[in-house]
């Protein structure tokens, strides 16, 4: 569609793109290096930000970047994760088919993973995205996995990622044994204004476009719309391109931009 028009040779603003092209924010390398150092240590991490600002992206990349000689990741994403579900997700990822009863797929993890270390010398990594939507017993059942071993080593690193309220969550009495065990924090945000110019430049870039596209006034409207969320730049955007192809313009301006949001996305 609009990749002709503008001479893409990759389509910009989507969740595909690859991981080393994004844009490297101060704060995606600063979490990145945050995460290097949960890993190393099996350490405990939270990743907290508001929808939109790059969690998932950020463990996208994080994964492609973990030396995979040393490390052996395991990622959840469910929202409606029960205890048992969350044994045999892991356990799948293990290539091992977990046995019926919670409480023996616990044991049957807990033995893949000394295995794991003991006879791979891969040191665990999980990661449970959406972690905001799991409710306290399924967070307790997720932090036990770091005391299954008496001795004073964590077993794996642990890595919870969730939006904002999670770490909200975090801050009650009921959650204080969760929040005690935290090791690392990171917080993604919103881009500042400069950051969206600098963020849209990136896509475009990674599009092989060698014209600016959006004006400067255009990029005020795009981060006054989307407050500096990624995901909703990228919509915006994806609206403001296919909409200027349509309507033959090379270069989308503020008013473009403002007709984009009052037509398709108010
Ligand atoms: N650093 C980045 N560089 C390029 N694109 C990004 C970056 N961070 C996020 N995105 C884009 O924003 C979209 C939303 O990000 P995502 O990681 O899904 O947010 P979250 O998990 O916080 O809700 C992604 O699909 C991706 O296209
Ligand atoms: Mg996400």
């Amino acid at each position: 569609m609009f990749e002709v028009f503008y001479g893409f040779k990759h389509t910009p603003f989507t969740r595909n793109i690859p991981t080393d092209q994004l844009y490297q924010s101060l704060i995606l390398e600063e979490t990145l290096g945050r995460l290097q150092y949960a890993a190393d240590r099996q350490m405990f991490a939270v990743v907290t930000g508001d929808c939109g600002t790059g969690k998932t992206t950020a463990i996208r990349r994080f994964r492609d970047i973990l030396d995979t000689s040393k490390f052996s990741v395991m990622y959840l994403a469910d929202s409606k994760l029960t205890p048992r579900h969350f044994y045999k997700g892991l356990l799948e990822q293990l290539g091992c088919e977990a046995k019926f009863y919670r409480g023996d797929a616990k044991r049957q993890l807990h033995r893949e993973i000394e295995l794991m270390q003991g006879i791979h010398k891969l040191r665990p990594v999980v990661i449970v995205d959406e972690a905001h939507l799991l409710d306290r017993e399924m967070l307790e059942e997720v932090r036990f996995l770091l005391n299954f071993k008496m001795d004073s080593q964590s077993p794996m690193a642990l890595i919870l990622v969730g939006q904002s309220e999670l770490w909200d969550k975090f801050q009650l009495q009921a959650y204080a044994a969760i929040k005690q065990r935290v090791d690392i924090q990171c917080k993604l945000n919103h881009y500042d204004r400069a950051q969206v110019g600098e963020y849209v430049h990136r896509h475009l870039d990674y599009a092989a476009c060698d014209s600016e596209i959006f004006s400067d006034a255009a990029l005020d409207e795009i981060f006054k719309y989307s407050s500096g969320s990624a995901r909703l730049i990228n919509k915006l955007c994806t609206h403001c391109l296919l909409y200027g192809a349509q309507n033959g313009r090379r270069i989308i301006d503020d008013h473009m931009v403002k007709l984009v949001i009052q037509g398709e996305l108010a």
